[in-house]
């Protein structure tokens, strides 16, 4: 239903929180988080995560929500409107652009990933018998240096992506949510109490919640912040977007006091039902990116087939929920810009991310641009360094100032309707911590 902007809106509070979470609840949970927590030495990574969760996102992602909210456009719209409104520069709608241009480019290589899982699902069909580390990397090399396969699995990672995207807020995102979320977190359940069960659950408990602050690095401290920022989906205009499609009657602060707990809650069942595997396989925990590509399948290898396509189909379905957050933004300013009809503008951007994201997998080392280097990472990694050490920090630091400082108080506090004490808190934090502690991030991860 259009809103009295002609904008669209959601139906009601709980397709909302089912998108929103379903924003979050990605392969920032179920893949980085893991193999971050895993080569971040498990306990005191994860206590620093969930504490920045909390401190710096919470309050982010209350602020994120309340602009959408109160502009009723795409993030560029809103970012202008607000800032005319409240008498500031124009110049402020360039964190609008910033959103929906770098939502776009992680789209580009995140459903780069989203087809090397979709991928996997088949792989898992064949099964994994036999794997051991060498036959697992192999395969999974085989696969990302080929020069078709990861493009066709990306190209229909994209398109399930724009065939929900098309459909708009009710008839798309709200009707995939409904079904694909509920299905995500049985499925997240099932596996975690099957690998609790079947593997060796104490060590997996142990290994995440028992803190060793030596293993702490400041860099992890850095990677904690980074991983709670791209786990909530904050400041590159999705959440933005999914708060412009909100009316007036839902309360902000605990959708997103729901939301944080989601997100967090299910990283930590992706550790418990991954680690136990891990752990009772003798595998590595700290194998990075190839975690849940290479590490997993040995253990797989050895289970009922049906383990591995459960979890693959799982990993999938938290992909392309948070997929569509991601092409939602640039989807809307275009419609909201030019006119033009949805489905067309969806296809169109779809296609752009299309081939920006084949150059990324071809940009695989082995590949045909894997030589193609810019300031010495590959494609992938200059999209990724571009989006999560540059473009989220400063995102999230100057959506933060612009309403601790920018905004006028009072607007703020209309909008967000919390109790007194309430406000001071995320005042405080968004006028002084979450800046500073975002600024001291940013300083960091370019120098
Ligand atoms: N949060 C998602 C995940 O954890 C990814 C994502 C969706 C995202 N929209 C975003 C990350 C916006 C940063 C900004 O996988």
């Amino acid at each position: 239903m259009a809103g009295a902007t002609g904008h669209q809106q959601w139906s009601s509070r709980w397709t909302f929180m089912l998108a929103a979470v379903g924003s979050a609840v990605g392969l920032g949970n179920i893949w980085k988080f893991p193999y971050e927590a895993g080569e971040g030495g498990g306990g005191a990574f994860v206590l620093v995560y969930l504490a920045f969760v909390f401190a710096i996102g919470l309050p982010c992602l209350i602020a994120e929500l309340s602009l959408g909210r109160r502009g009723q456009l795409s993030p560029i719209g809103s970012m202008s409107k607000i800032a005319e409104e409240e008498g500031r520069s124009k110049l402020w709608s360039l964190l609008g652009w910033s959103g929906v241009l770098g939502g776009f480019i992680v789209l580009s290589f995140y459903s780069v990933v989203g087809g090397w899982v979709l991928y996997y699902i088949v792989e898992a069909f064949t099964g994994f018998e036999g794997y051991d580390a060498a036959k697992s990397g192999a395969t999974f090399t085989a696969f990302i240096t080929d020069p078709t396969k990861p493009i066709i699995a990306h190209a229909a990672f994209l398109f399930i992506t724009l065939g929900i995207v098309a459909r708009g807020v009710q008839g798309g995102l709200e009707k995939a949510v409904t079904f694909l979320m509920p299905a995500l977190f049985v499925l997240l359940l099932g596996l975690m109490i099957y690998s609790g069960i079947t593997a060796d659950f104490g060590a997996a408990v142990n290994f995440l919640f028992s803190p060793d602050f030596s293993k702490l690095t400041g860099d992890k401290v850095l990677q904690a912040l980074g991983l709670s920022f791209f786990s909530l989906s904050l400041a590159l205009g999705s959440i933005m977007t999914y708060g412009s499609y909100l009316t007036k009657d839902i309360n902000i602060t605990r959708s997103a006091f729901t939301i944080a707990t989601a997100d967090s809650a299910v990283a930590l069942m992706a550790g418990l039902a991954i680690f136990p595997i891990v752990f009772a396989y003798d595998l590595n925990p700290g194998q990075s990116v190839g975690l849940v590509f290479t590490t997993l399948p040995i253990a797989f290898g050895q289970m009922p087939s049906i383990v591995a396509i459960l979890f693959f189909f799982l990993l999938t379905v938290a992909a392309v929920t948070s997929a569509i957050s991601l092409l939602e933004p640039a989807v809307a300013y275009v419609e909201e810009r030019t006119g033009i009809d949805r489905k067309k503008v969806a296809i169109i951007i779809g296609l752009a991310a299309f081939v920006l994201g084949t150059l990324s997998a071809w940009g695989q080392s082995g590949n045909m641009l894997g030589d193609v280097k810019l300031f010495g990472l590959d494609i992938m990694s200059v999209k990724d360094y571009l989006t999560n050490n540059i473009m989220m920090p400063l995102g999230g630091m100057f959506i933060a100032i612009f309403v601790g400082w920018f905004a006028s108080r009072k607007n703020m506090m209309e909008e967000l309707a919390m109790e007194d004490s309430t406000f001071k808190i995320w005042y405080f934090l968004v006028r002084f911590v979450c800046p500073v502690a975002i600024g001291a991030v940013f300083v960091s991860l370019i120098i």
